[in-house]
């Protein structure tokens, strides 16, 4: 098979930077000669009616800055690779076949899928169905255990972190408690970063089953050094000792549990705990809007050159990473399955730890 018509499919939910490694991609493939393919609308684009359209080189202006997917993306649909507290599920194998004959009968010779842990175990059946790809890791939530980084997470966090300064200044003004919930699953990456780098008080972790004692502690202690305010970060996944995970809006067959709500309940229990005025706010899918950082710019584009290296070496199966020191790629079946969540003992906990910084225990 030549290498002369790729297919770019973006799965599950949207980040920034999506656009810019299709156009890395686009780029790349299109100075080699070959043609490439946008899916529309996630995996199902492959389905019947097919929905895709040309990658024109020169109609990719503009999308290394520009937030979303031209392409569109979906995390519900035919293709569940994940769902409820995501556990794995198989996806049934007329839809693997009918992705299948949907890439032959566009002429493609590889396709490139960007996702997270569920579109890259989408992308792994996929694979192991027959079908030459290769994997982009996507998410906000940096919760893959092959990349130290994922794209979109860089952006999620600045977009967090600009919440905490302006939280900040009317926490202060108000004397009031600030609580921000922040997405990520069921690993506290964002929490932690972006309350590292808003100046948090107390940051709230799915890793760290919480206690109140603790928080109303370090808002006590506040207090008593003249600090009438305290913000306070909330992962959606976390959760206090004992208790469950909280979700908002029904539970949907065929779909990952919809985290939410957390930030309101521990608003409305360190209120009633410490009586100082608090207020919570659910920063929720501004992290996900908008244009990705430099950072993810640059991740993005080296991601998609790497993709195509990956397909003009014939080196199907596999997904592209970020080691820190280099983008390189590993085994996609080594990749999904197997979250990173925020190591206890790692420079984050102990450097939060040594700040004086709450964790909830
Ligand atoms: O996985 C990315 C993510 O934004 C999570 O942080 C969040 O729990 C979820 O997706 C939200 O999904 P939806 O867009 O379906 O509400």
């Amino acid at each position: 098979m030549g290498q002369d018509r790729i297919g770019i499919v973006t799965g599950g939910g949207d980040c920034p930077g999506l656009n810019a490694v299709i156009r890395a991609v686009a780029k790349a493939a299109h100075r080699r000669g070959w043609e490439s393919v946008g899916i529309l609308g996630g995996y199902d684009g492959l389905l019947e009616p097919r929905r895709h359209r040309p990658l024109d080189y020169r109609e990719l202006g503009g999308l290394l800055q520009r937030g979303g997917t031209i392409l569109g993306t979906s995390n519900r649909g035919r293709f569940a690779a994940k769902v409820g507290h995501g556990d794995a599920q198989r996806i049934p194998s007329e839809v693997l076949d009918a992705a299948k004959r949907g890439c032959e009968t566009l002429g493609l010779s590889a396709l490139v899928a960007i996702g997270g842990d569920g579109s890259l175990s989408i992308a792994q059946q996929l694979s192991e169905h027959g079908i030459p790809i290769v994997g982009v890791p996507k998410t906000i939530d940096n919760d893959l255990a092959a990349t130290v980084m994922t794209f979109g997470f860089d952006s999620a966090v600045a977009c967090a972190t600009d919440a905490l300064d302006r939280l900040h200044t009317t926490a202060e003004s108000h004397e009031r408690v600030m609580v921000l919930e922040v997405m990520g699953r069921y690993a506290g990456w964002i929490a932690i970063y972006a309350g590292l780098a808003g100046g948090a008080d107390v940051i709230l972790i799915p890793e760290i089953p919480f206690r109140y004692e603790g928080i109303c502690a370090k808002i006590a202690e506040r207090e008593r050094l003249g600090r009438h305010f305290s913000i306070v970060v909330v992962a959606e996944g976390a959760r206090a000792e004992g208790g469950e995970f909280v979700t908002s809006g029904a539970e949907e067959q065929n779909r990952e549990a919809r985290l939410g709500g957390i930030g309101a309940q521990v608003a409305a229990e360190l209120e009633r705990r410490t009586g100082k005025e608090t207020r919570i706010v659910v920063l929720g899918h501004l992290q996900r809007g908008g244009g990705p950082t430099n950072f993810d710019r640059a991740l993005c584009t080296i991601f998609g050159t790497t993709a195509v290296e990956l397909i003009a070496g014939g080196d199907f199966g596999r997904m592209v990473t970020y080691t820190g020191a280099q983008v390189t790629s590993v085994k996609l079946s080594d990749a999904v399955g197997q979250l990173r969540r925020v190591p206890l003992d790692g420079g984050f906990v102990r450097s939060a730890r040594a700040l004086g910084i709450c964790l909830g225990d």
